[in-house]
């Protein structure tokens, strides 16, 4: 038997709740292990805020979004005394390990933690952005994906009967992952990514063809931390919360009065905002979390220790946190190239690029 302590930090995500009652389950019925959950990330292990876990504490959690346990983005190092503060809290709790169910930056302060002797820690990759690398896929992904992609199926059927233009902001502040899946599954007239910089006046292009052809309404996906080319678009900087964190969220405004202005198209906007990360995961998402759960307390008495799990090939893995801290994982380029055969065929045969037969048809 060992002493586990888990804590989620960051933003919350679907899933938390799942992958805290795997490592539950699995670090009490299999290892015998005595498990304790921080409150509000790292801030409860700074201030000395902690439960006990059991399954039956865990019981009703499978599905519930959020996470039972609260979440910040408190840092330790930037903290007064949150270093020492930290210590002193799992030294008085002789724990063993600590599990941290993080994205990027909570990810950082787990490596972090663990090669300075603050505690030995196993991560798991947690974000709706999906940006963390060496895992093919973090837990609440997939239901922020299907949430958008509900939405812009929504907001198709609203668009065709005012034959507006529609642009719908998803999250995804350093990457387009959410935009990507989103746009393709909805069928997206175009989306905007933060790893392409995008031409206003070639969306403006491609939304004004559509509509000279008829009564097409169009679809926009713009990724909360997509830019434009530099000097094309003016968009204003951010504002930063304590945590040094940039408050995105705006750019679909920008966007859609832009393609009002130029194209003379009645358009509206729509920022799903938290909606994506909020409410039960999927079942998809409630696997995962599972699996990624169980191989977390694995890895504590496995030899996992400064370990992330990752999902790999389809299989759960473990990976060294020290591989992933400090990169992010963007949008691959083939899948890049899918999209675009959908999404941009139509700037090709706005340009004469596109064969004949295929000016008659629409994807969307
Ligand atoms: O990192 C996950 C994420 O959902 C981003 O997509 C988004 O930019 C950010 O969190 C929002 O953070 P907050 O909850 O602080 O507004």
């Amino acid at each position: 038997m060992v002493r586990v302590g888990v804590l989620t930090s960051g933003g919350d995500c679907p899933g938390l709740n799942a992958v805290i009652r795997a490592v539950v389950r699995r670090g009490e019925r299999h290892w015998g292990d005595d498990l304790v959950g921080f409150h509000d990330g790292w801030a409860g292990v700074i201030e000395g805020r902690y439960q006990a876990l059991d399954v039956e504490a865990m019981r009703g959690y499978l599905a519930r979004g959020g996470t039972m346990l609260g979440t910040s983005r408190v840092h330790p190092w930037m903290v007064d005394d949150g270093v020492d503060r930290a210590r002193a809290t799992l030294q008085s709790l002789a724990l063993d390990a600590l599990v941290v169910i993080g994205g990027e930056g909570s990810l950082a302060i787990a490596h972090r933690a663990h090669t300075e002797g603050m505690v030995p820690v196993v991560g798991v990759p947690k974000t709706i952005d999906n940006d963390i690398p060496c895992t093919e896929q973090t837990f609440g992904f997939d239901t922020a994906v299907s949430i958008a992609t509900e939405a812009i199926d929504r907001l198709h059927t609203t668009a065709e009967s005012h034959d507006r233009v529609m642009v719908v902001e998803v999250m995804g502040r350093h990457v387009g992952h959410i935009a990507t899946w989103a746009g393709i599954a909805g069928g997206a007239t175009v989306t905007l990514v933060p790893e392409h910089p995008f031409d206003i006046s070639r969306v403006a292009e491609i939304v004004r063809w559509r509509h000279e052809r008829g009564r097409y309404a169009s679809i926009v996906v713009v990724a909360e931390g997509a830019l434009p080319v530099p000097g094309t678009l003016e968009v204003e900087a951010p504002a930063v919360d304590q945590f040094g964190h940039q408050r995105l969220g705006g750019i679909g405004s920008v966007v859609a009065a832009e393609l009002e202005r130029r194209t003379g198209f009645e358009t509206r906007v729509t920022v799903l905002g938290h909606v994506q990360r909020g409410g039960s995961p999927t079942a998809f998402d409630r696997v995962l979390s599972s699996r990624y759960g169980v191989a977390a307390i694995d890895a504590v008495h496995d030899d996992g220790l400064g370990d992330m799990v990752a999902l790999q090939a389809g299989v759960v893995t473990r990976v060294p946190l020290a591989d992933v801290v400090g990169h992010l994982k963007t949008v691959d380029d083939r899948l890049w190239e899918v999209a675009n055969a959908l999404f941009e065929a139509r700037l090709d045969r706005v340009q004469g690029c596109g064969p004949a037969s295929s000016r008659e048809s629409d994807t969307t």
